[in-house]
């Protein structure tokens, strides 16, 4: 009988080679209050900005707002769910991430602009969480009002927003968002999204390890 592998707790294991700076990144939403040095909000951007992108199209564009800069802060803060308010109230920068959605002198629709535009968060993210900020990123927000209260091009698309700060352990979120931030994190296990020869057969380097895996946890 085939083995399903997915009752592997969903942590990082001994012997799992994975960086620290990957170990210790998830989204929070127990932000602190405490203000973000601008050296490092700009150490941010400049790891977003030696993302790679099809091309070297950089396609990608921040508009950012910390809550030393109200008006703009609660320009973008207006534009996202209610849900996200909850705890994205506490976070001290928020970050719409907007990508060009067109490349070359031609203007051809730019397949990668959203792909790049993940690459370029990815290195941020990274890089704050090097710094000890956590970073979450929200797609419930609504783009048509980040578009219309800062002139954003239609050549442009406003892709995510992103809350970043410092984490607290005195949070006053609602319980019930608590208690989500709490729950174990899930993760699909690697035979789920590593193949080899046809799609869907896990690779056997994967089947391998986990097989491993299954008898230490014996
Ligand atoms: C494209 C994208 C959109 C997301 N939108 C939201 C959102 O609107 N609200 C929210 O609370 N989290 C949002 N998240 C955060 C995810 O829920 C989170 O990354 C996922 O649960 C995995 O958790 P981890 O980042 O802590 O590993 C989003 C993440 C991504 C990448």
């Amino acid at each position: 009988m085939k083995r399903t592998l997915s009752f592997l707790p969903q942590k990082f294991k001994k012997g799992n080679m994975v960086h620290d700076l990957i170990k210790k990144r998830y989204s929070t939403r127990t932000f602190s209050e405490k203000l973000i040095d601008s050296d490092i909000i700009l150490s941010l951007f400049e790891a977003a900005r030696w993302a790679p992108s099809g091309g070297n199209e950089q396609p990608w564009r921040f508009i950012i707002a910390g809550k030393n800069d109200p008006e703009n802060y609660w320009k973008i803060f207006s534009a996202i769910n209610e849900g996200n308010k909850l705890w994205a109230i506490n976070a001290p920068l928020l970050v719409v991430g907007v990508t060009k959605l067109e490349r070359g002198i031609d203007k051809k629709l730019n397949k990668y602009a959203f792909y790049d535009l993940a690459s370029a968060v990815a290195n941020l993210t990274l890089q704050a969480t090097s710094k000890n900020l956590y970073v979450r990123q929200m797609g419930g927000f609504n783009p048509l009002i980040i578009r219309e209260l800062f002139d954003i091009p239609e050549n442009f698309e406003p892709a995510i927003v992103l809350a970043a700060g410092y984490k607290t352990e005195e949070s006053n979120i609602p319980e019930n968002l608590m208690m989500r931030e709490k729950a174990p994190r899930q993760r699909k296990p690697l035979s789920e999204i590593v193949f080899s020869g046809k799609f869907g057969t896990p690779a056997d380097l994967v089947k391998q390890k986990e097989e491993e895996q299954v008898k230490e946890e014996k």
